[in-house]
């Protein structure tokens, strides 16, 4: 079985939000046909760009007349760069006549603007009320101490980094987590299992 083959079948076995179902399959079937696109001219797809300042200064400066930039800018760094590289805390500041502890005291705030690259793939475990009630934290514990890492973490060979979030939006599925964006509802250990093994291509 290759990877697009298991990961359709990863989507058509339901691990999506049940009240999400098109969305999740969707965008993986999207993704799945762009990676493959990517395998038939040679090339394996990076999630996320080098870090380049030339680039982020085109970002920022994309972002730069929207009104409350701040928040734009950072999340448009991230889907470019997986994470707020040091010196571009410099460049929003510079960009936006505010001070570097300004840029910085968001970033440090808002959990989604990591400061270190993350792992080939993104899981979120959310950490909020409902999926609380629904045995939450238990199994994010056990899943992270057989990984090895704690939250925020990502494991040794680089394939999977496990973030917390605080509600998805998914309460009515909860446990529930996002992969690279996408829902899954009702999380147990063996839909946790499935996602750590697609996230190794094992
Ligand atoms: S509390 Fe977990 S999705 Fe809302």
């Amino acid at each position: 079985m290759n990877k697009g083959d298991r990961t359709a079948s990863w989507a058509v076995r339901g691990f999506g939000c049940l009240t999400h179902p098109k969305i999740s399959v969707a965008s993986r079937a999207q993704r799945e046909q762009s990676r493959r696109n990517q395998q038939y001219l040679g090339e394996e797809m990076p999630r996320f760009g080098e870090w380049d300042q030339a680039r982020a200064r085109e970002i920022i400066a994309a972002h730069g007349n929207l009104e409350g930039p701040v928040l734009p800018i950072l999340h448009a760094l991230v889907d470019e760069f997986g994470y707020i590289h040091e010196e571009a805390i410099g460049l929003v500041a510079s960009a936006l006549n505010l001070s570097r502890a300004e840029i910085h005291g968001t970033v440090s705030f808002y959990h989604d603007f990591r400061r270190e690259p993350a792992g080939e793939h993104v899981l979120k475990l959310c950490r909020a009320e409902a999926c609380q009630s629904m045995n939450g934290p238990q199994l994010a514990r056990e899943f992270l101490n057989e990984l090895g890492i704690e939250w925020g973490g990502t494991t040794h060979d680089g394939a999977l980094t496990v973030e917390g979030a605080f509600c998805l939006g998914l309460c009515a599925c909860a446990p529930s987590a996002l992969y690279d964006g996408e829902p899954i509802g009702r999380i147990d250990r063996e839909r946790l299992d499935s996602v750590v093994r697609e996230a190794r291509g094992t």
